[in-house]
């Protein structure tokens, strides 16, 4: 069956590892039919959330007008969204983590957004793949949270320089992760 999926990336890195891994999996999953709309989080204007809770109020999902207010709604019309990124100390970088933070106004607003796929392409330089942990896991809960469930994760450590992804197996990973969609 044809999916609807959202793909949000990010990494500042045009040519780097999480795009090879995101146009990977992209071509796979159009090759099976599915539609895929893309954002490039580093590439958009999204601020952090201002915790207002004015979310929808204006008609939009959030007052403070900005590039959040384009990807939401694909977000709500998705049957999966992937999550595409690299490890920034440890963490998630901030330019897509903003637009996590504000999907917060899907539940500030009440919208019924439960049972979407939810997937994550991810890399770092360290060869520790726990070093993934501080993505891994806030992605994983904040999908339990919205009562989304995890149709795959690509974790690849040890990849440094744009390029390096192509040394292991996670653009053939990523290009899998379509089939469980
Ligand atoms: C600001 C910044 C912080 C980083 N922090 C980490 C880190 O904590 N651990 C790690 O293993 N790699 C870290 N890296 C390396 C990236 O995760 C790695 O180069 C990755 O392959 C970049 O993916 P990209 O090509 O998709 O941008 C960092 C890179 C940058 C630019």
């Amino acid at each position: 069956m044809s999916k609807k999926i959202v793909v949000i990336t990010g990494s500042p890195r045009k040519n780097g590892n999480s795009f090879a891994m995101t146009e990977a999996f992209i071509q796979a999953a159009e090759e099976k039919g599915h539609s895929v709309t893309r954002f490039d989080a580093a590439a958009m204007n999204v601020g952090g959330c201002h915790a207002c809770e004015t979310c929808y109020k204006s008609g939009k999902a959030c007052s403070f007008d900005d590039d959040f207010n384009t990807i939401a709604p694909a977000i709500l019309e998705a049957d999966a969204v992937v999550f595409a990124m690299p490890v920034y100390w440890y963490s998630i970088p901030a330019q897509i983590k903003a637009v996590i933070d504000k999907m917060f106004s899907f539940c500030v607003a009440g919208k019924n957004i439960a049972g979407k796929g939810c997937g994550l392409l991810c890399c770092c330089e360290e060869d520790d793949k726990s070093v993934m942990d501080g993505v891994r896991i806030p992605i994983e809960r904040s999908a339990a949270l919205l009562k989304w469930h995890m149709v795959g994760e690509v974790l690849i450590p040890g990849v440094l320089n744009a390029g390096d992804i192509e040394k292991t197996d996670g653009c053939k990973q990523a290009a899998a992760l379509a089939d469980n969609v």
